[in-house]
């Protein structure tokens, strides 16, 4: 038996004025888009800005439905739409911004499992990292370099194929 650990990398602000200019403006993007998230059921209001790379942003919120598991997350809208629109385009970054009078906002938001495989399934197919920008509300901000960092582990075809190694 052999016990292994690893550390990942991240960063922290503690406002939106700190963060270099490209991330500022994306996240300032994601928290207007989450003033028009369709969140009636969990009044959870989730906003998600993309970056492609021709300087293109593109917006999305949750849009929620009352067959609950028919609605979507932020950054499933962003990323399909920016497929969709643009599938020649790279995602240079995606920033993320949540608000609720409900819960309190001193959390991070931390985007779902199925959203991180979806990330994860862009940044495979670009061959570039895609950056991660997290905050809730006017709350402290964490920025990642790669999707990895938030899926550690991740599921990639080639383990489809044999004598891959983990
Ligand atoms: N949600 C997102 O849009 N993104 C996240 O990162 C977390 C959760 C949405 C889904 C649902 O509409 C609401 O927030 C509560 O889970």
């Amino acid at each position: 038996m052999q016990e292994n650990s690893f550390s990942i990398c991240y960063k922290i602000y503690g406002q939106i004025s700190e963060l270099p200019s490209e991330q500022a403006e994306l996240l300032g993007q994601a928290e207007a888009a989450a003033e028009n998230a369709y969140a009636p059921y969990s009044e959870f209001q989730v906003g998600a800005a993309l970056e492609l790379d021709d300087g293109q942003i593109i917006n999305a919120n949750n849009q929620e439905n009352i067959a609950y598991p028919s609605g979507l997350c932020a950054e499933r809208i962003a990323m399909f739409y920016a497929s969709a629109q643009h599938p020649g385009q790279l995602i240079l970054r995606i920033a993320v911004n949540s608000q609720s009078a409900k819960t309190s906002m001193e959390q991070l938001l931390t985007p779902c499992g199925a959203c991180r495989q979806v990330m994860a399934e862009y940044q495979l197919k670009q061959g570039r990292n895609i950056e991660i920008i997290l905050a809730a509300g006017k709350g402290r901000i964490m920025v990642f370099e790669s999707v990895e960092d938030i899926l550690p582990f991740m599921f990639k075809a080639d383990q489809l194929k044999k004598n891959q190694e983990l």
